[in-house]
């Protein structure tokens, strides 16, 4: 994605919806060239308003999205953490209070892919998975809680996905983006009160560099199995975090927002992404 077509959204999109309010997005980096449902997340919360923290695994990764922001004048920083482990969840939190005096707004976006069905998973590559796509929720969510309650609330967004929906084929990864969605209906009970909302949203098939390496023709088949019949970007996944990070979606809670397509509404390709 080149600069000029940042530039243009930019130009089309800037209204201010979340001015004023830190933000945190995990895995705000892509893993390949091209935009990553993070990344975009990242760029859209700056370009309405957001100051936002990019952390990433990978220090380089997160330093490449504040790059974006800023040079399209937004307010970025970038931590180099892994939200796996307790205390770099904490250390997060921390970065972004410190720098801005506040926490608002929790992206927990990270997730990684497993392919396989359950007779194909090895046990480490399960515990690894459910590891990154849910335990990651839970630590950075109980980091960021008492931050978001000295603002006196503040909007908790899991990336989930279809896969927890539909059924899937890759075992591991449907479980954890599953658990992903009973995690913020739990979390959302307790933290309202707090004036915390807590959402997931679930996105179909987007084209990013985590799924790059599927080749042409599943590219193709995901298309064709959307209700709309077009292929979804993670524009479309940065939008709907917009909206529910933002004061909009102000009486929405513990709900899981379906970016995908109409794919769910569909069983034209069959279950989407099993193994064939
Ligand atoms: N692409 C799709 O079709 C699709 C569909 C449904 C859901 N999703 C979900 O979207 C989310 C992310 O997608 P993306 O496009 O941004 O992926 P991506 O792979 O491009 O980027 C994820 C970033 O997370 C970072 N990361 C990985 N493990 C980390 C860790 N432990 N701590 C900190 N950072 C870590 C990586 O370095 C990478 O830069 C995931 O939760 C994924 O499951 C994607």
């Amino acid at each position: 994605m080149c600069r000029r077509a940042f530039g243009s959204m930019l130009s089309r999109t800037m209204s201010d919806r979340l001015r004023g309010k830190v933000a945190i997005v995990t895995g705000a980096g892509s893993r390949g060239p091209g935009l990553g449902n993070g990344k975009a997340t990242a760029i859209l919360f700056a370009r309405e308003g957001a100051r936002v923290l990019c952390v990433d695994q990978v220090g380089a990764r997160a330093e490449e999205t504040v790059g974006l922001i800023r040079g399209e004048g937004g307010e970025a920083a970038a931590l180099a953490a892994d939200v796996t482990r307790a205390a770099d969840c904490e250390a997060m939190v921390r970065a972004a209070v410190e720098r801005w005096g506040g926490l608002d707004i929790l992206q927990n976006n990270v997730g990684i892919e497993s392919r396989k069905d359950l007779l194909d998973t090895p046990e480490d590559e399960w515990d690894h998975v459910l590891a990154v796509d849910l335990k990651s929720m839970f630590l950075a969510t109980r980091a960021a809680v008492p931050a978001l309650v000295a603002r006196r609330g503040g909007s908790v967004v899991c990336v989930s996905s279809v896969a927890a929906l539909r059924g899937h084929g890759r075992t591991a990864y449907a479980a954890a983006k599953a658990g992903v969605i009973g995690f913020v209906r739990s979390v959302a009970v307790q933290l309202g009160a707090r004036g915390i909302r807590v959402n997931a949203i679930a996105p179909g098939a987007v084209w990013t560099p985590m799924v790059e390496s599927l080749g042409a023709e599943a590219r193709e088949r995901r298309r064709r199995a959307t209700a709309l019949g077009t292929e979804g970007t993670a524009w479309d996944v940065g939008w709907g975090a917009v909206y529910l990070a933002s004061d909009e979606a102000r009486w929405v809670t513990g709900q899981t927002l379906v970016v995908d397509g109409g794919v769910t509404l569909t069983t034209r390709e069959g279950t989407l992404g099993a193994p064939r």
